[in-house]
């Protein structure tokens, strides 16, 4: 065979490889409103960018591959220049479910991600384990679970779901740092609306049970919801700018620019009835840069506010209490979502920048029996072992332990600031005064008057920041049009901070 011969051959080998299920599956993954996975990984990285890996695993008989690239096309690319590596589940190849050789060109990748330091994102569209390989099959997914464990932390994972993700193939995304979901074309479910009916008698659709906005809203799987597949590239791209390769880098440093809107409005959000709520993004938009805030989570326990943003250019994660949504109470969902926040900024290298304006830990047997001591726990837990750079302002009110959870100078906030509407106390002024003054009122001659006066005085004398300034836990009360500025200033400050804590094996965090 000559060396055209010979390179005719490979060029054939390579465009069945690329062609995938072949037209008809392809036409079929369009009608359900979804791109290949080649179209997928061209639409996510910079244009010619990317480079497969392990192209031909899969059939030794090269001219008649049964399943073309084995469901899975794996490699790497860039985004904004940077090296991020990538799987992509081919659905029109045994639906792209996982056997042996799928998941060992996942691990390559995971591998070779770790070994480099950089970024890995899945692209999951996949009917689960490929049945025919029966053990090999699952045996291929605990892999993929070791591997998604051991790089936690590592470098960052983003799971993005683009079609069926069933059965313990959810256990991936689940591993990993993000998922983010295209809505009304990807659903994560364990057990799917045939077993349930079957077992439960309950009838569910796919898209009810475990589609983009129930893993948004109400189970707080996923992280992000996509409005279509060019929508989740962008919010890729845009979530990779603000991360670092890996634990032992920084993320990319970009232009500083001006946040959005008149800082004056930051005098006048806060209203003056501290029984009237506002919406802390507004906050957030007039102090970072450009005004621009990656909401993580926005669906899902809207009482906190998590996401990325930058300051002077350098990114960081900001954490807030959403005083618009149950008055910006604590409870076990909000716990769990800054919890790992908190622990992801942590893991890589990003400053924590907390807004609070907290006013407790949501009451009730609900909260009580759903264990809201274990989950509060979490964030105690997250923000005292963090070290990197942390910075909190307390906005208007600090009570009790919801108070320290937010970060307080004792969970070793590194800088703490008050606004001048600061209120810190054990607990809000009528709670306190209910209970200080339970006699007091009750035996006097008008109760509900006694009751406001002394809430009153109360608020005048506790509920400033005055005293908690007094006490040193505070570093500084300042013009809430300063924020911007004291914060960029403190985090140039902190930038040569290092913190290690005493040496173990690993934590054991409250789950
Ligand atoms: C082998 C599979 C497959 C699988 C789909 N296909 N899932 N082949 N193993 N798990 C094949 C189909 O036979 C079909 O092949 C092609 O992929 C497209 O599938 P369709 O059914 O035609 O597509 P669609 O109608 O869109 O339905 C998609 C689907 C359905 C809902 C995902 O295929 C389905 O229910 N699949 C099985 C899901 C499942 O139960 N998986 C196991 C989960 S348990 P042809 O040749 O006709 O195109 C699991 C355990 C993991 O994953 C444990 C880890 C610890």
């Amino acid at each position: 065979m000559s060396i055209q011969e010979k390179l005719d051959r490979l060029n054939r080998i390579r465009d069945q490889i690329r062609a995938g299920g072949g037209p008809k599956r392809i036409e079929k993954q369009h009608e359900a409103g979804k791109n290949t996975a080649r179209d997928r990984i061209n639409m996510l990285f910079d244009p010619g960018t990317f480079a497969e890996l392990v192209t031909f695993a899969g059939d030794e008989d090269m001219d008649n591959l049964k399943n073309p690239g084995e469901g899975v096309v794996v490699g790497y690319g860039k985004i904004d220049g940077r090296t991020v590596f990538v799987y992509a589940q081919d659905f029109t190849v045994s639906g792209g479910s996982l056997g042996r050789i799928h998941a060992a060109k996942i691990c390559r990748v995971l591998d070779q991600a770790v070994k480099v330091g950089a970024p890995v994102i899945g692209l999951n569209d996949s009917g689960g384990a490929r049945i025919q390989e029966g053990v090999d099959a699952l045996n291929g997914y605990g892999e993929i679970f070791f591997r998604n464990t051991r790089a936690s932390g590592v470098i960052p994972q983003i799971s993005v779901i683009m079609g069926p993700c069933a059965g313990g193939a959810v256990y991936s995304p689940a591993l990993t740092d993000f998922i983010i979901m295209v809505k009304n074309t990807s659903q994560m479910f364990i057990t799917g609306p045939q077993v349930i009916k079957a077992v439960t008698g309950e009838e569910v659709s796919m898209e009810v049970l475990g589609g983009a906005m129930t893993h948004n809203q109400t189970s707080g799987v996923a992280h992000f919801a996509a409005e279509d597949e060019k929508d989740c590239m962008a919010l890729i791209r845009r979530l990779i700018g603000f991360l670092p390769q890996n634990y032992r880098e920084t993320a990319p440093v970009t232009a500083a620019r001006d946040p959005q809107g008149d800082p004056d409005d930051l005098l006048r959000i806060i209203p003056d009835s501290p029984h009237l709520s506002y919406n802390v993004k507004r906050i957030i938009s007039l102090v970072v840069d450009g005004g621009d805030f990656l909401e993580v989570q926005p669906y899902y326990a809207m009482n906190a506010v998590v996401g990325f943003a930058r300051l002077n250019g350098q990114a960081v994660g900001i954490v807030a209490n959403q005083p618009d949504y149950l008055a910006g109470c604590l409870d076990i969902n909000a716990s769990d979502k800054i919890a790992r926040f908190v622990r992801f900024c942590d893991c890589f290298n990003l400053p924590l920048v907390t807004f609070m304006d907290v006013p407790g830990f949501l009451p009730g047997t609900g909260q009580e029996y759903g264990g809201i001591i274990r989950h509060g726990a979490k964030m105690l837990y997250a923000y005292s072992e963090s070290t990197v750079p942390k910075v909190t302002i307390i906005l208007r009110k600090a009570y009790g332990g919801a108070y320290l959870a937010m970060c307080s100078s004792s969970l070793r906030a590194d800088n703490v600031f008050a606004w001048p509407t600061a209120e810190i106390a054990v607990m809000g002024p009528e709670g306190a005064v209910n209970i200080i003054y339970r006699n007091e009122i009750a035996q006097s001659e008008n109760p509900e008057e006694t009751r406001a006066k002394l809430t009153a005085d109360y608020r005048e004398r506790f509920a400033n920041p005055y005293i908690a300034c007094a006490r040193g836990y505070l570093d500084d009360v300042i013009d809430p049009r300063d924020t911007r500025n004291r914060i960029i200033e403190t985090l140039a400050m902190l930038a040569g901070k290092k913190d290690a804590g005493p040496a173990k094996k690993h934590g054991n965090i409250p789950l």
